[in-house]
């Protein structure tokens, strides 16, 4: 027998009138409620009479959905449903993840951060703003349920590939949570996104004036490092088993805020770590497409920030588990950044940059110049410039490979340094191609390649389930590592054949099981959960996965509170 995973301690109080019942979306089943429920609970009078199955419900969702002028409409709608009745939401979302992820994540929200201001309808998660010092504990109890074990956290400073979007950025922990539920069945009950607003230096918000955030600069130096570090302390104290997701801060401090905390507390960086692990499985399955092995690449990245030298640093991990010295593992991979090419002796490099400066004789301005000059095997570009791998490199890189590895990671779609048509069209169908955000398929000469998406909800909503599941109490490298190994040790035959680097997201569930049974491995190998070892690892981290099914409210089996 499997040990059953054990229920949150924390039980939500049931609603007292008929009313709350419809206004509370952990609750409401809208026209779903059944007769019995109606009469004990009541809701006589205050629901159309007829009652509708879950499975109707769904398809009136569906087919407003596609009904919507735009995706920005769906969005709206999507999260609208969200606010009124949260298991209808996700049951939608999970029935329809290939039309879903696209609306609810990248490439729609970052569209809705934009215009967040004006779509605004109803308040969701916690604001803690410059405003708050002295005081953040305060406003983390006002959250009505205490048992929290996940937080997505943002201070809004690199919004995708968008930029400084302040307050507004709010769109990206909202979504990533949903994404912890919908992909591996997280309890949405558990999740919290939170904003940390200490201003902006986006001018056009400022003088917006829908903006929903504080009118003031970005607060720096000091004064943003105590606000940081009272809100560690607080969430530390109020929420004493979660796991925070640091996410979308600019680069400068994302890498100095994981360094860190890092070894403090349960944490990690998605787009530092996240990115790195998916890049890292859609590199090693490239690799059975192309023959290659990883330790004969030469992999060029294009834009050294968060994403790129994340998936730098995993590659150089393996490389190091394969018996290469970390100097000579790191020598596998080049970046460019604005400056170009990074080499040794260049100015003004930070820390994280400088492991990567190679000597390197000659000069390279630029991306095309650096392709020319290194030859690599592999491109993978995390520069948020669209457009910026132009024909003539990618004709290069398929001069020069077989079969050339070519990863367009930037978000959203129009800042992907190239498209899924210009590439397969300039290298001749010969490139293996990823990309972050979603392509449609492409026909040449007869052929049709499908690209695979490296999008991190691969991997962090798995790593999140097993953090849960086994109360990890630290987030390792070596967590994100096993992720990625078991990522493309996933990837079908039949997949690879259409060109695919990532198993179809159709697959999430399954994925997110495998993943974070792995990473449960790793956490219990390395003595740092809280929850004793079960006999069955898979199946009691299964058992834990939220499903969203109406529960019965029926007089019968009603208790005041529910788990
Ligand atoms: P970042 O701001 O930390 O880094 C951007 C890097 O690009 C910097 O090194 C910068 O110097 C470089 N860059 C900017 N302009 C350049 C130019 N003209 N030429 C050469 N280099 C230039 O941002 P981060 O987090 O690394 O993200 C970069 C992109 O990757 C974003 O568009 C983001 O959406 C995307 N991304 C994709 C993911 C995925 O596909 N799974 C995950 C995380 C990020």
């Amino acid at each position: 027998m499997p040990t059953k995973p054990k229920k949150s301690k924390s039980k939500l109080t049931l609603p007292s009138r008929g009313v709350d019942w419809l206004n509370n979306p952990i609750f409401n089943k809208g026209t779903a409620f059944t007769d019995a429920e109606r009469d004990s609970l009541g809701l006589r009078g205050l629901l159309p009479p007829h009652v509708h199955s879950m499975t109707e419900q769904v398809l009136r969702v569906m087919n407003n959905f596609r009904s919507k002028p735009n995706d920005l409409e769906r969005y709206i709608q999507l999260v609208s449903l969200q606010d009124r009745n949260e298991t209808l939401f996700y049951r939608v979302v999970m029935d329809h993840l290939e039309d879903m992820l696209p609306i609810v994540y990248t490439p729609t929200v970052g569209r809705a951060c934009q215009e967040f201001g004006s779509i605004f309808r109803r308040s969701r998660g916690l604001y803690i703003s410059s405003r708050d010092r002295g005081q953040i504990e305060k406003v983390l109890r006002n959250w009505p349920i205490p048992d929290v074990r996940v937080i997505v956290v943002t201070d809004g400073e690199r919004i995708l590939g968008l930029g400084d979007l302040g307050a507004s950025g709010m769109g990206i922990p909202i979504g990533k949570l949903s994404l912890y539920t919908a992909c591996a069945g997280v309890d949405p009950r558990q999740c919290l996104p939170i904003t940390i607003d200490v201003g902006t230096d986006n001018e056009t918000l400022l003088k917006d004036t829908l903006y929903t955030g504080l009118r003031q600069k970005r607060i720096r130096g000091e004064e943003y490092d105590l606000l940081i570090a009272e809100f560690i302390d607080a969430v530390q104290k109020v929420f004493p088993k979660v796991l925070v997701q640091f996410e979308d801060f600019g680069n400068h401090n994302a890498f100095r805020l994981l360094e860190r905390y890092r070894d403090q507390i349960c944490t990690f960086n998605d787009d530092i770590q996240g990115t790195g692990s998916v890049a890292l499985a859609g590199v090693l399955s490239s690799l059975l497409l192309n023959g290659g092995k990883l330790a004969d690449q030469c992999i060029l990245f294009f834009g050294a920030g968060e994403a790129g030298l994340g998936i730098a640093d995993q590659i150089a991990a393996v490389l190091a588990e394969e018996g290469l010295s970390p100097a000579e593992a790191r020598k596998r991979c080049w970046f460019v950044d604005s400056k170009g090419l990074i080499v040794e002796g260049r100015g003004n490099l930070t820390a994280n940059k400088l492991p990567y400066a190679h000597a390197h004789a000659d000069a390279c301005p630029d991306l095309l110049a650096a392709v020319k000059s290194l030859k690599p095997t592999m491109l993978i570009g995390a520069s948020g410039q669209g457009k910026a791998f132009t024909q003539e490199i990618v004709e290069t890189m398929a001069k020069n490979n077989k079969r050339p590895i070519i990863f367009a990671l930037s978000n959203p779609t129009s800042k992907a340094e190239c498209t899924a048509e210009e590439v397969y069209a300039w290298s001749n169908g010969s490139a293996v191609f990823a990309t972050g955000s979603p392509f449609a398929p492409v026909t040449l000469n007869g052929r049709t390649y499908v690209t695979g998406q490296g999008n991190n909800v691969y991997i962090f909503p798995g790593v999140g389930l097993a953090v849960v599941a086994t109360g990890s109490r630290r987030v390792t490298d070596a967590m994100f590592i096993a992720a990625a190994r078991t990522l493309a040790s996933l990837v079908r035959e039949d997949e690879l054949a259409q060109g695919r680097v990532y198993p179809k997201l159709t697959r999430i569930h399954e994925v997110s099981l495998a993943i974070a049974t792995a990473v449960a491995e790793e956490v219990y190998a390395r003595d740092l959960a809280t929850v004793k070892r079960p006999a069955d690892l898979a199946a009691y981290i299964q058992a834990s996965m939220y499903n969203p099914a109406y529960p019965d409210y029926s007089p019968s089996v009603q208790t005041s509170t529910v788990a």
